[in-house]
C-alpha cells in the first residue's frame, strides 16, 4: 500500500542580531514566504533513494568531473550535493537514535529558497527531512522533538550552529534567540525586499566554488579570528549589538518602523566592523539607503570579498519599494518580495 508523507517549512531571515548570537547575544529572526518540501514515500527494495528538484540557485559554478570544469549559470550541483549532505546526515541520525530503516524509501526535496544566500536552506532541508521521516516512520513528532533532532544534524555536519535557523524552519512566525534558548514572539507583519547576490564574479578562481558547501562555517570562523584580535573593541561591538535588538523589539512592538529601519541600518554597520560586509552587499545596502528604505542591511552570515560578495541583504523599503528592486536588479541582484511571520512545519498525509 502506498503511504506518503509531505512536510514543508518556511526560509529564515535574521532581522537583528546574526553573528552576534553565536556568542549567546540576542538575535531576532522571522519566517518568510517562501518554502522548502520534503515527500518521502514507499518504494520496492531495501534503502534510501534521495531526489533534489527545483532548488534555485542562480549563478553559481558547477565541476563537472574530474577533467571537465566549466562555468554553469543557473546550476548548481555542489550546493545540491551539499543538500545531499544533510539528508544523508538526518537518515543516519535517526536510524541511530530511533532504529528507523529496514525498508525501501524514498524522499523527493523540492525548494523555493536559494542555497547558500543567509534564508536557511540548510536548516530548512534537516527540518523538513526529520519531520518527515518521523511522521513516516510513526515516530513522536512533538515540533520541540523536531526541532532539536534538526538541530543536531545541522551541528554534525557544518560544526557550530545557533539554534536559530531550525528554530524559525519548525516553528515559522517570529523568535527571539538568548543564550542559546528559543522564545516564540507574536509581532506585526513586514513586507520586505531581498535581495541575493548569487554570481560569483569571473575573475574568482573557479575552485573557490567548492568552498561554498562551507561558507557560513568560514565566515563564523573569520568572525572568532578577529574578535581575539581585537577583544576590548569586540566587547562592546557585541554588547552594542545586544541592545540593538532589545530597541527593536520595542520597536516592532510599537509599530514604529522608522525606528526600525534605523536600527537595521545600525545593525547593518556593526556588521560592517565584524568583517561580514563584502563590497557587493555594501552596494546594495547603500544604494537602498540612498532610494529612501526605511533600513537595510546585510542578513543571515553575510559574505566576504574573497567568496565573490555572494550572501544576502533585507530592505525595509517604506515607500521606496519599486525603485529600490529596480536598482537591486540592476546591480545584478536577484530580488523578491518578502512577507515576515510565515507559518512554520506544516506535515500531511498525502497517500
Ligand atoms: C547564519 O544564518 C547566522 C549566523 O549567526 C550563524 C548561526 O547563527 O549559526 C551567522
Amino acid at each position: 500500500m502506498m503511504k506518503q508523507i509531505r512536510a514543508s517549512v518556511p526560509a529564515k531571515a535574521i532581522l537583528f542580531g546574526e553573528h552576534f548570537v553565536v556568542y549567546g547575544k540576542r538575535a531576532l529572526a522571522t519566517a518568510i514566504n517562501r518554502r522548502l518540501m520534503v515527500v518521502v514515500s514507499n518504494r520496492a527494495g531495501r534503502g534510501y533513494h534521495v531526489k533534489i528538484d527545483n532548488i534555485p540557485t542562480f549563478g553559481l559554478q558547477m565541476v563537472l568531473g574530474h577533467e571537465h570544469r566549466m562555468a554553469y549559470p543557473y546550476k548548481d550541483f555542489d550546493n545540491a550535493s551539499k543538500s545531499i549532505a544533510y539528508v544523508r546526515k538526518a537518515i543516519e541520525y535517526l536510524e541511530t537514535e530511533y532504529g528507523i530503516g529496514g525498508q525501501g524509501v524514498e524522499i523527493e526535496i523540492s525548494s523555493e529558497i536559494p542555497l547558500a544566500a543567509g534564508l536557511g536552506s540548510s536548516a530548512a532541508t534537516c527540518v523538513a527531512t526529520i519531520a518527515a521521516l518521523k511522521h513516516y516512520f510513526s515516530l513522536d513528532s512533538d515540533l520541540e522533538g523536531i526541532r532539536e533532532d534538526a538541530h543536531s544534524v545541522e551541528k554534525a555536519v557544518q560544526g557550530n550552529a545557533s539554534p536559530v535557523d531550525t528554530a524559525i524552519s519548525t516553528y515559522g512566525g517570529y523568535v527571539q534567540i538568548e543564550r542559546a534558548k528559543v522564545r516564540r514572539l507574536q509581532l506585526p507583519e513586514l513586507d520586505l525586499i531581498i535581495g541575493t547576490i548569487g554570481c560569483i564574479p569571473l575573475s574568482m578562481g573557479i575552485n573557490k566554488s567548492s568552498e561554498f558547501s562551507l561558507k557560513t562555517k568560514k565566515i563564523v570562523e573569520e568572525v572568532k579570528v578577529r574578535k581575539e584580535s581585537f577583544e576590548t573593541v569586540f566587547k562592546y561591538i557585541f554588547d552594542a549589538a545586544d541592545e540593538l535588538t532589545a530597541h527593536a523589539l520595542r520597536a516592532m512592538e510599537r509599530g514604529d518602523f522608522a525606528m526600525l529601519g534605523a536600527l537595521m541600518n545600525i545593525n547593518h554597520g556593526l556588521l560592517d566592523a565584524i568583517g561580514v560586509v563584502p563590497r557587493r552587499l555594501s552596494e546594495l545596502v547603500k544604494q537602498s539607503q540612498e532610494l529612501g528604505a526605511l533600513g537595510a542591511k546585510v542578513t543571515g552570515a553575510g559574505g566576504l570579498d574573497n567568496m565573490g560578495g555572494v550572501g544576502s541583504v533585507l530592505v525595509l523599503p517604506g515607500e521606496a519599494g519599486d525603485r529600490i528592486k529596480v536598482a537591486m536588479e540592476v546591480a545584478g541582484a536577484l530580488v523578491k518580495g518578502a512577507k515576515t511571520g510565515e507559518a512554520g512545519l506544516k506535515i500531511e498525509r498525502i497517500g
